[in-house]
C-alpha cells in the first residue's frame, strides 16, 4: 500500500468554485446536445489551468508516458507513476470529473487485477472514475470494476496501448467490416455499464452511423463532430511540444514558443546583470548592517577570505 497521503484539492480564495460535475450532469448534457469538454492533465499546474478554463472532464491519460516521460508509446508507464501524476492533478481540481487511465499491463490479466488497479486510482489519487482501452476481454474487466462501484469510461477505435496490433497509430474503421466491429465494441461497452466511451481516430462518417446506436455520452478524438463531446491532449492543444502533431489536433495556443521567449528573456536579463534588481532583494536593518561591517572589520580578515572561516 502506498505511503502517499490522501490528496485534497488545494484551492485559493481567488478560485472560481463551481459545482462538481457528476455522471448525471454528463448524461444531461448529452440529452440536451450540450457538447462535453474533456482534456488531459498531468500535474498540479495543468490541473489549475483546466479547472480555471471550466472543462467538464479531466483525464489523467497514459499519454503521460509520451508527453511528460517521453517514451515512444504509452505502454511503458507504470501504475505507480500514473498514481503519482493523478495525485498531483487531483490537488489542482475541484469541479471537473477526474478520470484515471489504467495503464497497459495493470488490468488485462484478471478481474481481480483490474479491480485492484482501479481501486488504487480512487483510494490513493482521489479519481472519480477510470478509463480502460479496448473491447472483448477488456469489457469483462470494465464490468468487474463497475460491479465494485467504480464508474468506467470505455475507449475504442485507435487504442494506443495495442496500436501495434491495429497496424500502428492510424485511423480505425475504414472498411465496412472493421467499422462493423467498432459498432459491436461500442455496443458492448454500453452493455457492460460504461458511463461513457471514447471514440479515437474513426472516420467522421462512420462515427455518425455509430452515434445512432449510442445511449451513453461518447467523447471523440479524431472522430469528427457528431460525438457528444471532444477530448484533446493538453500538450497538443497548447502546442507545448515541438514535433509531430496528429491530424485531428487544433493548436489553440503556442505555449512552447511563448515559454522559450520567457526563459530567453530571463537568461538575457541575468547575462546583462539586470536581474535581480532592487525590487527582488531582501533588506537588513541599517544598524544590523553596520554591526556586521564592524564585526568583519574587527576580524581583520583580508577581503575575499572564505565566509565560513569568519
Ligand atoms: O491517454 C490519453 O490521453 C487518452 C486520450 C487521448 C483519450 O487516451
Amino acid at each position: 500500500m502506498s505511503t502517499v497521503p490522501f490528496p485534497t484539492s488545494q484551492l485559493n480564495s481567488s478560485d472560481n468554485i463551481r459545482k462538481p460535475v457528476t455522471l448525471s450532469d454528463l448524461h444531461e448534457m448529452r440529452n440536451q446536445s450540450k457538447p462535453i469538454v474533456m482534456v488531459t492533465a498531468y500535474d498540479y499546474p495543468s490541473a489549475k489551468v483546466v479547472e480555471a478554463a471550466g472543462v467538464d472532464i479531466v483525464l489523467v491519460g497514459d499519454s503521460a508516458a509520451m508527453t511528460v516521460l517521453v517514451y515512444p508509446t504509452t505502454t511503458p508507464v507504470s501504475l505507480d507513476a500514473m498514481i503519482m501524476i493523478s495525485i498531483s492533478v487531483r490537488r489542482g481540481l475541484n469541479s471537473p470529473l477526474l478520470i484515471g487511465a489504467l495503464p497497459f499491463g495493470t488490468y488485462e490479466a484478471s478481474n481481480t487485477e483490474a479491480i485492484h488497479t482501479a481501486q488504487r486510482f480512487v483510494k490513493e489519487a482521489g479519481c472519480d472514475a477510470v478509463k480502460l482501452e479496448g473491447g472483448g476481454q477488456s469489457l469483462a474487466r470494465a464490468q468487474a470494476i463497475i460491479d465494485t462501484g467504480i464508474p468506467v469510461m470505455g475507449h475504442i477505435g485507435l487504442t494506443p496501448q495495442t496500436a501495434t496490433a491495429l497496424g500502428g497509430f492510424r485511423a480505425q474503421g475504414r472498411t465496412a467490416d472493421r467499422a462493423g466491429e467498432l459498432l459491436y465494441q461500442a455496443l458492448a461497452a454500453q452493455a457492460a455499464g460504461c458511463f461513457a466511451v471514447v471514440f479515437e481516430a474513426i472516420p467522421a462518417a462512420v462515427c455518425e452511423l455509430l452515434m445512432e446506436h449510442m445511449e451513453i455520452p461518447v467523447i471523440g478524438i479524431g472522430a469528427g463532430p457528431s460525438t457528444d463531446g471532444q477530448v484533446l491532449v493538453y500538450h497538443d492543444l497548447l502546442d507545448m511540444l515541438p514535433g509531430h502533431t496528429p491530424k485531428f489536433v487544433e493548436q489553440f495556443a503556442h505555449l512552447h514558443a511563448e515559454m522559450v521567449k520567457g526563459v530567453s528573456a530571463y537568461a538575457a536579463s541575468v547575462r546583462a546583470s539586470e536581474f535581480p534588481g532592487a525590487a527582488h532583494a531582501y533588506s537588513i536593518p541599517k544598524d544590523e548592517l553596520e554591526r556586521l561591517q564592524a564585526k568583519f572589520t574587527q576580524t581583520g580578515l583580508p577581503r575575499k577570505q572564505k565566509l565560513a572561516s569568519v
